[in-house]
């Protein structure tokens, strides 16, 4: 009779999933955005408190070595996509069919484990800027990452009047997963409420596209040099007195605009010496 009791309980009562990962996170929405970009995300560790704009390390279990037959984890940084706030884990990743962990780990699924070493780092943080008048974010295509999370972030709105959002993509679908956000902001509740309704009239959006036709093409650094990023944008020239900067992308962009704002005035910042503008390398593999 006993016995009997204790197996209907335990058929009554859900088994949870038993992580079989170490730091195992178990994801919870997948989204393909491009054949070359995808989103996913899965529950925040109760434990995980990070700042928005911050990477985390994060991956699959590689494929069992023939000779020792142990298997190592495959970890690449990826900026943290969602805000510090958030319960969910967000993050933005491209699809390279011979990356080593992105040929992988596009094919995730709701249900399926993936790896999170809960050490939150990194220099896009409002931390290592110098107060300043005008926020600019400078994206090329999965470097818009961080810069998800740094626009759901009230102190973006708090510390600044002006939010300049540039993202650089090849073709214009790779634009759809910012723009999208972008355009959700102007319903999200918590920034309405703790920043003020109409908060989002302070972001300015400029997307560009360099190998398909869009509303605006060309990249960002040729549309600065010419002047035309700033007369379509409004804003004047980038200054260090008024002007702080953000940058995430590929190595070429990385070292391109950095070198243009270096002209422009602005001094590279860090967590521990707050300066003019930061970067940072947008996750490739
Ligand atoms: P382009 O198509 O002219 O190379 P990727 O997908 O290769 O990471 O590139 C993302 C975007 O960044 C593309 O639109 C690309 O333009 C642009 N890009 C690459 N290098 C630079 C650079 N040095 N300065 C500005 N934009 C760049």
């Amino acid at each position: 009779m006993t016995e009997q009791t204790s197996v209907t309980e335990a058929k009554a009562t859900p088994v949870p999933k038993v992580p079989t990962l170490p730091d195992a996170q178990t994801v919870t929405e997948v989204k393909h955005w491009t054949d070359r970009l995808f989103s996913f995300k899965c529950k925040r560790p109760a434990s995980l408190r990070f700042r928005s704009g911050e990477f985390v390390m994060i991956g699959l279990m590689g494929d069992v070595n023939p000779k020792t037959g142990k298997q190592k984890p495959l970890l690449r940084a990826y900026s943290i996509a969602s805000p510090s706030w958030d319960e969910d884990l967000e993050f933005y990743s491209i699809k390279v069919q011979d990356g080593p962990l992105t040929s992988r780990l596009q094919h995730i699924q709701p249900g399926d484990e993936i790896i999170l070493r809960p050490k939150p780092v990194g220099t896009l943080v409002h931390d290592a800027l110098l107060p300043g008048k005008r926020l600019w974010f400078f994206a090329t295509g999965t470097g818009f990452a961080p810069f998800a999370s740094l626009l759901r972030e009230p102190q973006t709105y708090e510390d600044y009047d002006e939010v300049v959002v540039t993202h650089t993509c090849r073709e214009a679908g790779e634009l759809t997963y910012g723009r999208e956000l972008i355009e959700a902001l102007k319903d999200d509740e918590l920034l309405n409420e703790v920043i003020g309704e109409g908060f989002w009239k302070k972001i300015k959006y400029y997307p560009t596209t360099t190998r398909e036709e869009s509303a605006k093409m060309g990249r960002i650094t040729d549309l600065m040099r010419s002047g035309k990023a700033f007369s379509d944008l409004g804003v004047p020239e980038i200054n260090a007195d008024t002007d702080r900067a953000m940058i995430c992308g590929n190595m070429a962009f990385n070292l391109e605009i950095k070198k243009m704002l270096e002209d422009y005035g602005l001094e590279e910042g860090a967590n521990s010496d707050p300066k003019t503008y930061v970067v940072e390398k947008a996750f490739l593999d």
